[in-house]
């Protein structure tokens, strides 16, 4: 378990971290690939003996793997982590690890739409009962607990609406009643937001985002907060076959090392086209939970120690084809899916946003910014040539 706080820096133990993992070469920087299904044995003796010192069969990981995992749980101060495939298989494996027969989940009503598809379509097949609440709830959540729930699912700020869950206060209501609890913390990335410190058992990465960084490989990883946690994703993730290349798990790694300056840069020039963005006409509100008039700026203030590249906005009311038309008309920034890269993304939000707990009422056109490493007043010279198109 490495939870002894550390008096080093967090880019100093970013850089550091899983250097001392087992099956490194001693000089060398980084680990090896190490592909390997088979492994072999010296003697008959050893194959069924589980030495946990000895490996047994690639779905159990190499070197390469091992040193990924040990830098997230590095970084989210955790007592282990498994990787996925990704994000979305982080999140389902997760959720299926501590679901039970007959249970009742709670679920953020933020919560990433491919998330919610395999609650609302796969779990209930499995019997479970599905309940979405108002991310805003914090310890009146209380009220939608029953005996039988088995889960409570946070996603922190939610991915296209940026509403901000009460970490500590859901945290304690659950602890109370031996609920385990889970966050997407995809946007936090580990970085910004610590949430097992928080109390908060599981954190779930699309590290897909910001840990590759490059936009080319998908990874997903469950970091756990107690042993037993990571003992039931392990043994969970082990008894569904779950693995990943050693390759992908490479470039996640290599990615990892300079996360905390990517996303520090990015911080800042969201946050800058942000805060320009909130002084124009054509828009109606700026959803970024570092501005102060955000209606969870406090809560971000508490828990957070920064803001990553992500963010959105609610256009004044134009008509679809408009829409399309300011989104066309950036030339900076790429449509599509995803974020966290090093490059600038754009998409237009409504046809995703799905919500059963009455929490979201906007007026207008939602569109969402990844916010990448260009220099943050080219991007706003972009926007504001694009805006033209909505006058
Ligand atoms: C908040 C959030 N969680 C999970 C995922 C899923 O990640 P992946 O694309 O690696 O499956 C995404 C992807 O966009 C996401 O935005």
């Amino acid at each position: 378990m490495n939870k002894k706080p550390s008096p080093q820096g967090a880019n100093t133990r970013l850089v550091h971290a899983a250097r001392q993992t087992r099956g490194m070469a001693k000089d060398l920087v980084n680990p090896p690939v190490e592909r390997a299904s088979t492994i072999l044995f010296d003697r008959a003796e050893d194959l069924y003996a589980r030495n946990p010192e000895q490996r047994h069969y690639g779905r159990f990981g190499t070197a390469t793997h091992c040193a990924l995992g040990d830098a997230i749980t590095e970084l989210e101060g955790a007592a282990g982590t498994i990787l996925a495939p990704s994000g979305l298989a982080a999140c389902t494996l997760a959720l299926s690890a501590v679901s039970k027969p007959g249970g009742h989940m709670l679920i953020t009503d933020s919560v990433y739409g491919p998330t919610r598809n395999f609650c609302d379509n796969i779990l209930t097949k499995r019997g479970l009962k599905i309940e979405y609440f108002n991310p805003r709830a914090g310890a009146d959540l209380q009220s939608q607990v029953r005996d039988n729930t088995c889960a409570i699912f946070l996603e922190s700020p939610g991915s296209l609406t940026l509403e901000i869950n009460d970490l500590p206060a859901i945290a304690t209501l659950a602890q109370a009643r031996g609920i385990p609890t889970l966050i997407d913390n995809t946007w936090g990335a580990g970085w910004f937001l610590k949430p097992l410190a928080l109390g908060i058992d599981y954190s779930i990465q699309a590290a897909t985002k910001y840990h590759t960084g490059h936009s080319d490989v998908l990874m997903g990883a469950v970091a756990s907060r107690t042993e037993d946690g990571a003992a039931l994703m392990h043994n969970y993730a082990y008894l569904n076959g779950n693995t990943v290349s050693p390759d992908d798990a490479y470039l996640v790694l290599r990615g990892m090392r300079t996360m905390g300056v990517r996303m520090t840069h990015q911080q800042q020039s969201a946050l800058k086209i942000a805060q320009w963005l909130s002084t124009r006409d054509e828009v109606m509100r700026v959803l970024h939970p570092a501005l102060p008039e955000h209606p969870d700026h406090d809560l971000w203030t508490r828990d957070f120690t920064g803001s990553s590249g992500l963010f959105s906005l609610i256009l004044n009311p134009v008509s679809p084809e408009k829409v399309h038309d300011f989104v066309n008309a950036l030339s900076l920034f790429g449509i599509g899916f995803s974020w966290g890269g090093f490059e600038s993304l754009v998409i237009h939000c409504d046809p995703q946003i799905k919500r059963t707990a009455g929490s979201w009422n906007a007026t207008g056109p939602l569109i969402r910014f990844s916010i990448g490493l260009e220099d943050a007043d080219d991007l706003i010279a972009d926007i504001e040539n694009s805006l033209r198109v909505l006058s």
